[in-house]
Order: structure tokens, then sequence, then C-alpha cells
């Protein structure tokens, strides 16, 4: 394990939520577990292995996977520049019988937590326009709509909600520390 990623399940927003998630940094090595579930949840617009391996290795990027029980069943890619203010969430995705159970939103916070290590104040992300779920968890976690790329997901013709989040005022919402602090 080349690093621990401590995921604060609870949170102001979801007071109700207690996941505990086992979410570490991911390495080379996790490149075919993260490749079956990208076919598995990318019908028609899988990132190709060369291109996950590229982003794996990239010193722009912080992948991050979760756990459970020892096998690899989700994962997610942060963009961030070393020294510039916005970075991107890549991707994110659980293996189908990992899904609603709470994984998706730690990985996602977890993602930001480190965008917020590296002093990234806003984080920007597009997903597809018929995919509910996923829009419904960035909406939850303060993400909002800053336009839109018509057609953008090809070969299915979707468009691609752009949207953007201030990760100072997500901290300060997520953090349950930051009301003693203020
Ligand atoms: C999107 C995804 C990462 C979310 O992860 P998850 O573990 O399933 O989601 P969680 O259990 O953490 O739930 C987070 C939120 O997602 C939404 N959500 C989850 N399951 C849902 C469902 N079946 N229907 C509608 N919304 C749902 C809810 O807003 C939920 O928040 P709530 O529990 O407070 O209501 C996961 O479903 C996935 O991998 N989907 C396929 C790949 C994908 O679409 N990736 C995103 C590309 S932009």
């Amino acid at each position: 394990m080349t690093g621990g990623v401590e995921a604060h399940g609870a949170a102001n927003m979801h007071a109700a939520e207690t996941v505990a998630v086992d979410i570490r940094i991911a390495t080379p090595n996790d490149l075919a577990a993260i490749m079956a579930i990208e076919r598995g949840s990318f019908a028609t617009d899988a990132w190709s292995e060369s291109s996950m391996a590229a982003e794996l290795a990239s010193p722009h990027g912080r992948y991050l996977v979760v756990e459970r029980g020892g096998d690899v069943v989700g994962y997610g890619g942060l963009r961030a520049i070393p020294g510039a203010k916005d970075g991107d969430i890549q991707t994110i995705a659980l293996a189908a019988a990992a899904r609603g159970s709470g994984r998706g939103r730690a990985l996602l916070r977890a993602l930001l937590d480190a965008a917020a290590q590296r002093r990234v104040r806003e984080v920007f992300l597009e997903v597809r326009a018929d995919n509910p779920t996923a829009h419904g968890l960035y909406v939850s976690e303060g993400f909002e709509e800053i336009g839109r790329r018509p057609r953008y997901y090809q070969p299915d013709d979707v468009d691609a909600i752009v949207m953007k989040l201030d990760v100072r005022r997500w901290q300060e919402r997520t953090d349950p520390d930051e009301e003693v602090r203020r």
C-alpha cells in the first residue's frame, strides 16, 4: 500500500451517513481491476487501457481506488497540476455490485480532499445529461452547473453538463471540525 486515505463518511449535509470506506492511492498494479470496472461502467465510451495507464502514471493526477474485502471495487481520479488553482474530477466509477452504499460519495470526497490538500480552489467536472445518479451526487456535494456541451458524448449524442465546485465552501460544509474552528 503506497498510502492510506482517510475518507470521512459522515458530514453535515448527510448526518445520517456513517460509511466506513476503504480507500487508498491507486498504483499501476491496479490497472487491470480498474479497466474491468471502466468497461463495465462505460459501455460506449470507456477509456483505453493505455489512456488509463497514462492517467495512473501522471504526476499531475491523484487516482484512488476503493477496496472491499481486498478487491478493488471502484476508482476515481483528480487532475490537479501543481500550483494551479483549478482541478478536474477526471473519472469516478464503482463496480455495479458496490454501488448505492455510500462508496461513491466517500470516494468523491476523498478526491476533493486531495484537491484541497493541493490548494486547488475550484474543481470542474463533466457529467452525461442522462446520468441522474452521478448528477445527483455532484449536486448534493455542492457542484453547480455552469454550462452544457451539446452532443459532447459520442456516439450516444448526449450532452455534457459542466459543473464547478468551490473547494473552500465545500470544506466548510463537509469538515466536521470546521464549526469548532470558526
Ligand atoms: C455514480 C457513482 C460513482 C455513485 O456511486 P454510488 O456508490 O453508487 O453512490 P452513493 O451510494 O455514494 O450515493 C451517492 C448519491 O448518488 C445518488 N444515487 C445513488 N444511487 C442512486 C440511484 N440508484 N438513483 C438515483 N440516485 C442515486 C444519490 O444522490 C446518492 O445520495 P444519497 O444516498 O444521499 O441519496 C456510481 O453509481 C457509478 O459508478 N455509476 C456508474 C459510473 C458513473 O456513472 N460514473 C460517473 C461518471 S460522471
